[in-house]
């Protein structure tokens, strides 16, 4: 009960506006109903690199929700965007090893010359608090049981986890020397549905192929891997914003729970226990040798955050979804579902 109450007694949002920068995304789209329902105003800026603007429309006409169509990586426009705003929370980038591999001269424009440019306008505003999504994807490959913890070694694999160690280790030499609180998460995997939903993250990939009737082909079942709900990414941001600074600054938190660790073999588990006919088939030795398991205690103890969502959830919601017709267009996967080809 302390826990809780420490958090919540510290929530002063009247007039706290917060700039989302990749806010019609797959978590940014869940964020920005979390946070208006809270009562935060919203300003999202983003470029719609997959031709998804129908993911704003559910906020368009809600009180103190403003979309900008710009893009973060010029400068111009990014310094406009700060204007009244209180806080802000970077989502935006080219994500994932697929599209960073197929398009490096893009992803090296956004991820990190962007983020480079953005973190230099970031200070002297008198912003509270700057929250930067970065990814576990950065321990690589974990030989063993080991369960990796903040400290632990990073091995980020792609081009995409290089830039996001990249951002975190600019962001942290800076303290001292700006004026707004940065905190980094590292989010596990994401899941669950949004405005802006993803099929080419392994859960709804996976639920996606056995709910159609495809032979899915699973590589490497054995591999570790963190999950997390968008929802409660979207709670942990928001706990983020509103901590004691002391809890937060310079902070890094793995974003996830220990519970949502799971082996590819332990989710396709998950969904044949709700799919019982569904096909799959399995191989060794895929392309993406990533794994690793990961410790979650110090966002428990320092910001009480434990997920409320199981994998097993996340995929019952998403198989009901299929079944309902939500997604009547998925069987080719277009990039509208996925970072497949981005407009850069
Ligand atoms: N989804 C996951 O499993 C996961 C896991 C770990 C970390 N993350 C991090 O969370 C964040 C959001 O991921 P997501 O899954 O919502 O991805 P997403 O691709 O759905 O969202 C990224 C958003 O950034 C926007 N964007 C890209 N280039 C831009 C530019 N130049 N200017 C403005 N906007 C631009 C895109 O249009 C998109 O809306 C990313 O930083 C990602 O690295 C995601």
């Amino acid at each position: 009960m302390r826990a809780a109450s420490d958090v919540a007694s510290i929530r002063a949002i009247d007039g706290r506006k917060v700039l989302i920068v990749g806010g019609a995304g797959y978590i940014g789209s869940v964020l920005t109903s979390h946070l208006l329902d809270s009562g935060y105003q919203v300003r999202c800026a983003d470029k719609l690199v997959y031709g998804h603007g129908l993911s704003v429309v559910p906020h368009l006409n809600r009180p103190g929700y403003e979309f900008i169509n710009t893009d973060l990586a010029e400068p111009t426009q990014f310094s406009k965007l700060l204007d009244g705003v209180t806080d802000v929370v970077l989502l935006a980038g080219l994500v994932g090893d697929p599209v960073t591999k197929n398009f490096p001269d893009a992803a090296a424009r956004v991820n990190d010359q962007g983020h480079d440019t953005m973190i230099r306008l970031l200070d002297g505003r008198g912003l509270n608090r700057v929250v930067f999504i970065s990814t576990c994807s950065n321990y690589g490959l974990i030989e063993g049981d080991q369960l990796a913890d903040e400290n632990f070694e990073l091995k980020p694999l792609s081009l995409y986890a290089q830039s996001k160690v990249a951002v975190e280790n600019k962001l942290l030499a800076l303290k001292g020397q700006v004026d707004y609180t940065p905190v980094i998460l590292r989010f596990a995997t994401a899941f669950g549905l949004s405005p802006r939903m993803r099929f080419d993250l392994t859960i709804s990939e996976f639920t996606r192929a056995m709910a159609l009737g495809e032979d899915l082909l699973v590589f490497d079942a054995h591999t570790w891997r963190p999950y997390c709900h968008v929802r409660d990414f979207s709670e942990l941001i928001r706990r983020s914003i509103e901590a004691p600074v002391k809890r937060v600054a310079f902070e890094v938190f793995n974003a996830g729970g220990e519970t949502n660790n799971n082996t590819k073999q332990m989710i396709v588990d998950s969904i044949l226990e709700q799919l019982p006919e569904a096909r799959v088939r399995y191989q060794e030795h895929g392309s993406d040798p990533r794994n690793y398991r990961v410790n979650f205690s110090k966002v428990r103890e320092h910001l009480f955050f434990t997920p409320r969502y199981t994998v097993a959830d996340g995929i019952r919601e998403l198989i009901n979804a299929i079944n309902q017709g939500m997604f009547h267009d998925i069987a080719q996967p277009t990039s509208f579902f996925g970072n497949w080809e981005p407009k850069v």
